[in-house]
């Protein structure tokens, strides 16, 4: 039996999906208010931001993975155009479903799957760009996930991975502050549970540092590896090239 953390609990590694599971049970039906109120409105230019760095182009062949509620699939769907393919998958189908229908709303049909990672539904080299926004953190084996994202791009394709990281040295007292007083309250008061606060706050201490994170793409495959810190560090993009 091995272990891995959630948070900063050790627990089996058989169980972490079922208590990551839990968490996004819980926060889908507020998790896009909550992303708004908890980075004050920072994820959207995260996010925009990793838009632009992914350039897709019309025609283009995009999987959306740990999609959640769509921020990211919506904004690709509209620069790939009729001729191109945007997949949102999910292994949490709560989360998938409230995408969807946000989608919906927003008038765009895409394919949807649910999907773990780590054993992606797809055949090699079938997409031009691979996204994954905040995902990989609550991932049991990412070395897994980053192996089979690499095995679904076609050469020369890209993964674009948005994701929480470690903060510059002068923010780091604020930010400790603003994670574990302040987080868990506004997770109570607005989704009525603090708990998945809590973790989300402790698993971005436990996930791997933006050369960590750098080392592990390249060894899972990716021939040349790049990353932009976004905010201090709060979050980083790296983006790997399937050489
Ligand atoms: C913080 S949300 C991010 C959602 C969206 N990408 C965004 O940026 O707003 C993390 C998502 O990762 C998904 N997830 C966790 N483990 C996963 C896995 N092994 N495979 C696929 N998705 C996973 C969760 O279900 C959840 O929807």
């Amino acid at each position: 039996m091995s272990s891995t953390h959630f948070g900063f609990e050790s627990v089996d590694e058989r169980d972490k999906a079922r208590r990551v599971r839990g968490v996004f049970d819980s926060v889908a039906p507020r998790y896009d208010l909550m992303n708004d109120l908890m980075s004050m409105g920072l994820h959207r230019a995260w996010k925009a931001y990793t838009v632009l760095a992914a350039n897709v182009k019309a025609g283009q062949q995009v999987l959306d993975i740990a999609g959640g509620t769509g921020d990211l699939a919506l904004a690709f769907a509209k620069r790939v155009g009729p001729s191109g393919r945007v997949i949102h998958t999910d292994i949490n189908e709560s989360m998938l479903r409230t995408g969807r229908n946000r989608l919906l709303d927003a008038g765009v049909t895409l394919p949807t799957v649910v999907c773990d990672a780590e054993k992606l539904p797809f055949p090699d080299a079938a997409f031009d760009l691979v996204s994954v926004a905040f995902g990989l953190r609550n991932m049991t084996h990412k070395d897994a996930a980053l192996a089979e994202m690499n095995r679904v791009l076609k050469p020369g394709g890209r993964l674009l991975v948005l994701e929480f990281s470690k903060v510059a040295r002068p923010l780091e007292k604020a930010y400790d502050w603003y994670s574990f007083k302040v987080l868990p309250r506004l997770g109570q008061l607005v989704a009525g549970d603090s708990g998945s606060y809590r973790y989300l706050a402790e698993s971005i201490r436990m996930h791997p540092g933006q050369d960590e994170l750098k080392a592990l793409m390249q060894k899972t495959g990716f021939g040349h590896v790049d990353y932009h810190n976004l905010t201090g560090g709060i979050a980083a993009l790296h983006v790997g090239i399937k050489c």
